[in-house]
């Protein structure tokens, strides 16, 4: 082997928010979860190098928009108002908005019984944009998913609302919690890059194209969503 011509893959740096089981969290200090085994898996078919960035998730829209970080893969939602700042893949994973109570304090039943409670939410995910809408409900704004179950659990909030697979997760975590569905409207998780980077949207759309046709993504939604 002649030493000191290879060069390495190009380097990818990827975004995220490791607090949002099963999609990214921390294991032994390191990002796993689904949304790494699946960006693992584009960058390979793509041939780059990951390089994983673990920041708050409010951050994370800024971080791409100043080049810290060029992708985001965070069980980011592609909404509307997100749409005009950044280019996002097609959908990878669907969800909606669960509630999670005190079993022992069961103030509601259903979304539209929020208003006048204190509902904790963290804060710039699209959950607070819901209870945000409403009109008359406390609003508490937590910084990370932990701390707004942390809440809970002291009852300082009455209720907290959250995506869908982390809540169910938390509820299985937490016995003393029960977990209520909503009819608030579903979300698609998307993969974000800069408006500018249209052909790394286009290899990351290709890459799913593929790692859904190949059974790749099936074997990961085994792997993190079977019970
Ligand atoms: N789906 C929600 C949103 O887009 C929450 C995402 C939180 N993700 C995370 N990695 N902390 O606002």
């Amino acid at each position: 082997v002649i030493s000191g011509l290879s060069f390495g893959a190009e380097k990818l740096y990827v975004g995220t928010n490791a607090e949002f089981e099963p999609f990214e969290y921390l294991q032994n200090g390191e990002i796993v979860g689904f949304d790494v085994d699946l960006m693992e898996e584009i960058a390979k078919i793509t041939g780059k190098e990951i390089i994983w960035k673990n920041i708050a998730f409010d951050g994370l829209l800024p971080a791409l928009q100043t080049k810290k970080i060029d992708v985001i893969i965070a069980g980011m939602t592609a909404t509307e108002e997100r749409k005009k700042f950044v280019n996002f893949s097609q959908t990878y994973y669907e969800s909606n908005q669960m509630m999670l109570i005190n079993k022992e304090n069961p103030v509601v039943k259903s979304f539209d019984e929020l208003k006048g409670h204190h509902v904790g939410v963290v804060l710039g995910y699209t959950g607070d944009i819901a209870v945000s809408e409403i009109e008359g409900v406390k609003v508490h704004r937590y910084n990370g998913t932990s701390e707004a179950i942390m809440a809970l659990k002291a009852q300082k909030v009455e209720v907290v609302v959250l995506d869908s697979e982390p809540a169910k997760n938390y509820a299985k975590q937490n016995p003393e919690l029960e977990l209520i569905n909503t009819d608030v409207a579903k979300e698609e998780y998307a993969i974000a890059v800069r408006k500018t980077d249209e052909a790394l949207v286009e290899d990351i759309d290709k890459a799913l194209v593929e790692l859904k046709a190949n059974g790749t993504y099936d074997k990961l939604i085994k792997k993190y969503f079977s019970d």
